[in-house]
C-alpha cells in the first residue's frame, strides 16, 4: 500500500544480480517500489528479501514476460491505472544469448528485450512520469554500446545475427531512443539517461559451453550485483542528477557514448523504424 505523500518508482528486471539491488535501493529512499518480474514464485521472494533488509519497505509486484511488447504496453497501462503519478522509472531486465531466438510476436529476442520492450513501457508510463515529475527514466545499457553498430534497415539482424553484434545493437538501439526521448521531454521535468552498470557478476550470460564457462571464470574479478546497482541507483535518486538528461554515465559519471548515438539523423532513423516494429506489434493485439 502506497503512503500517503510516498513517491513510486518502478523496477524491471528486479529478480536479477543488479536489479534486486536497484529495487532494494528504491525501496530504501523511501519510494513504493514496483516489481516488475516475469515469474512469481522469484518475485514473492525477492519481496521477502527487500522486506528483510528493510522491514519498513512498500512493494508491489507485477507480472509480465517483458519479450513481448503487447505484455509490456498492457503492464504499462495497468500501472498507471493505479498510479497515476511516478517518480522513478528503471528499465533494467535485460539478456544476453549466443543463440538467434524468435519471439512468438516475430522479434529477436534480444532487440524485443533490451529495446522495444522498455520503448513501449516508457512510452505506456510517459504521462504518469510527467505528472509526477521531477521524475527520472533510468535505462541501464551496456559499454558493448560503446562500439557497436547499427542499421535502422535491419534493427532485428535478419541478414547477420551475431550475439555480441546482437546485444551491443540493442543496448546502442535503447540508448538512441533514451537520448531522442531526453530531448522530447527536455522541460517538462522528466529527464532521461543511459547507465552502464560495469562488468557484474550476475546470471546475465545462461549459456552453457565456452562462453558459460568463460563467464563463470571471470566471476570472481567482476563486481557484485550490489556495486553494479550503485550508478543507476545514483542517477535514479541523487539530488546531483536531478537535472541531468541525455546522458551516459559510467561509475557515476557522464561520458562520452558511441558517436553514431549523437548523429540526429541516425537517431531518428534508428528511433522510427524501433517504432515501426512496435506499433505494428501493439496494433495486432489491440485489434478488435
Ligand atoms: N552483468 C553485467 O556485467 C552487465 C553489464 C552491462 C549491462 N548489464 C545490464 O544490466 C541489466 C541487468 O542484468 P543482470 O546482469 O543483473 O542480469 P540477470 O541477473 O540475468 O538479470 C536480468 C533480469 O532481467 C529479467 N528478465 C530476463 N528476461 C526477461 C523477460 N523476458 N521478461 C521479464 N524479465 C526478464 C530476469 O528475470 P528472471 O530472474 O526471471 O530471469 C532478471 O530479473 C541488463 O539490462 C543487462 O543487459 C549487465
Amino acid at each position: 500500500m502506497v503512503g500517503s505523500g510516498q513517491r513510486v518508482s518502478v523496477v524491471t528486471g528486479a529478480t536479477g544480480g543488479i536489479g534486486r539491488w536497484i529495487a532494494l535501493g528504491l525501496a530504501q529512499a523511501d519510494q513504493h517500489v514496483v516489481l516488475v518480474c516475469r515469474d512469481a514464485v522469484k518475485g514473492r521472494a525477492l519481496a521477502d528479501w527487500i522486506r528483510q533488509h528493510a522491514p519498513a519497505a512498500s512493494t508491489e509486484l507485477r507480472l509480465a514476460d517483458l519479450s513481448s511488447l503487447c505484455a509490456a504496453h498492457r503492464l504499462g497501462q495497468e500501472i498507471a491505472a493505479v498510479h497515476p503519478r511516478l517518480s522513478v522509472l528503471v528499465n533494467n531486465a535485460g539478456m544476453f544469448t549466443a543463440r538467434r531466438t524468435t519471439t512468438a510476436e516475430g522479434h529477436d529476442i534480444v532487440l524485443a528485450l533490451n529495446h522495444l520492450a522498455p520503448l513501449v513501457l516508457t512510452d505506456a508510463l510517459e504521462e504518469a512520469l510527467r505528472a509526477g515529475s521531477p521524475s527520472r527514466i533510468v535505462n541501464v545499457g551496456s559499454s558493448t554500446s560503446d562500439r557497436a553498430r547499427i542499421d535502422p534497415d535491419d534493427l532485428e539482424l535478419v541478414r547477420h545475427w551475431g550475439m555480441v553484434r546482437a546485444y551491443g545493437g540493442s543496448k546502442l538501439a535503447m540508448m538512441m531512443s533514451t537520448f531522442a526521448r531526453a530531448q522530447r521531454l527536455r522541460g517538462s521535468g522528466v529527464v532521461a539517461n543511459v547507465v552502464h552498470p560495469g562488468a557484474v557478476a550476475t546470471g546475465l550470460v545462461r549459456e552453457g559451453g565456452a562462453i558459460g564457462a568463460a563467464w563463470r571464470l571471470m566471476g570472481p574479478f567482476l563486481r557484485t550485483g550490489q556495486q553494479g546497482a550503485d550508478t543507476p541507483l545514483q542517477v535514479a535518486l541523487a539530488p546531483a542528477w536531478a537535472a541531468a538528461t541525455g546522458e551516459y554515465v559510467k561509475d557515476r559519471a557522464a561520458v562520452r557514448p558511441n558517436r553514431r548515438a549523437l548523429d540526429p539523423v541516425l537517431v531518428d532513423k534508428v528511433e522510427a523504424a524501433s517504432r515501426q516494429l512496435a506499433a505494428r506489434t501493439i496494433l495486432v493485439d489491440t485489434l478488435p
